[in-house]
């Protein structure tokens, strides 16, 4: 394999903040640009928690998608302390739903309504468990007494092992995950378990959020998203589990777009906005790792495989190049920063 040329299976992004209405319009043709499909993240202000909601929602993803660009949003349920068992059934039946999502109360953007008590959840946490309708955690605890790097750690001993001890046979997917606790959980698991990795985890460690690239102190509003960046050893653990080929990783930007202004504010939004430019930057994550001839199962093969879906047929090509990722893209009426806004990234998706 050429290293200044890579030519793949069209990757598929398993983790994706679409927005709605005029946001959606702004975000969507960067991902279709790249991807051929998406799992499409319900955690709009009004959750997506009814199988008809999910299909309006979709309805209004295609409806908005450039004539020119094929791409497939696949969709999500938002679970809820009152999500009812019937309702996964309708999700399962529709074949446009293929995953509940859990945020814990709390967690993040749009989480209120969320869950606190798991244990609420029982009889569906049964029924998807029947019907293999994977479970999407946020993995993450939210106690005010848990130091907000600790809350993925916390979460495994607490929630996860818990969970699965009571449901082994749940398919799930530890969504984004950053540190070295939740990789060698995912791979020394038994059963049915994956986990997605974004580009800004494997390329960034926490100093980002407080120093920029030439050294300076600042903070750094856009490297700020959740789960929050952690110290470089647990970089290092997420490159090294990509690195592996290990096919329980697979690629999920968690790219979740916030207008500049709620971002550079004084409580700001969490969120990376990558989807522009998501598969040059996981480039240049695996070519750190030396990994290039890993990328493709990375983001082609294992997440399909993971959910029993057919893998693309077909091909891209990436290329070594130097270029400029723009400062802003617009946004609505507003504009975004996206992630390495203004920098050189080093490879280019042909065509
Ligand atoms: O940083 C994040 N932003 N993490 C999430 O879990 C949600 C997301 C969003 O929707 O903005
Ligand atoms: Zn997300």
């Amino acid at each position: 394999m050429s290293t200044n040329t890579l030519t793949i299976t069209q990757p598929d992004d398993w983790h994706l903040h679409l927005r709605d209405g005029a946001a959606l319009a702004s975000v969507l043709p960067h991902s279709a640009a790249q991807f051929a499909r998406a799992v499409v993240m319900p955690n709009l202000k009004t959750p997506i928690t009814t199988t008809e909601q999910a299909i309006g929602y979709r309805q209004r993803i295609l409806a908005t998608l450039p004539g020119h660009l094929m791409f497939e949003p696949i969709m999500t349920l938002y679970l809820t302390e009152t999500t009812a068992p019937k309702e996964i059934d309708a999700a399962s039946k529709s074949g446009v739903v293929r995953a509940v999502k859990l945020y814990p109360a709390g967690a993040t953007t749009h989480s209120e309504s969320g869950v606190t008590d798991l244990g609420r959840c029982a009889r569906v946490f049964e029924k998807m468990q029947q019907l293999e309708m994977p479970l999407l955690v946020h993995g993450e605890v939210t106690h005010a007494e848990v130091d907000v790097f600790d809350r993925e750690r916390v979460f495994i001993d607490d929630v996860l092992i818990p969970l699965r001890r009571n449901f082994p046979a749940l398919k799930i997917v530890f969504e984004h995950i950053t540190t070295r606790d939740a990789v060698d959980y995912v791979q020394a698991a038994d059963g049915a378990i994956g986990a997605t990795v974004t580009a800004h985890h494997l390329l960034f460690n926490r100093n980002s959020l407080f120093i920029d690239g030439g050294g300076r102190p600042g903070m750094r509003p856009h490297h700020y998203c959740l789960p929050v960046l952690k110290r470089e050893t647990h970089r290092c653990a997420l490159l090294a589990a990509v690195a592996s080929g290990n096919s329980r990783f697979f690629l999920g930007t968690d790219s979740a777009p916030h207008a500049k202004g709620d971002k550079e504010a004084a409580c700001g939004c969490a969120g990376c906005f990558t989807a522009a430019s998501a598969l040059e930057l996981y480039l240049e994550a695996f070519e750190e790792a030396n990994a290039l001839d890993r990328f493709e199962a990375f983001a082609s093969f294992n997440g399909p495989d993971f959910y029993g879906l057919p893998r693309n047929t077909r091909r891209i090509t990436l290329q070594r190049a130097n270029w400029i990722l723009p400062a802003e893209f617009p946004y609505a009426d507003k504009t975004i920063v996206p992630l390495r806004a203004g920098e050189t990234l080093r490879w280019k998706l042909q065509g």
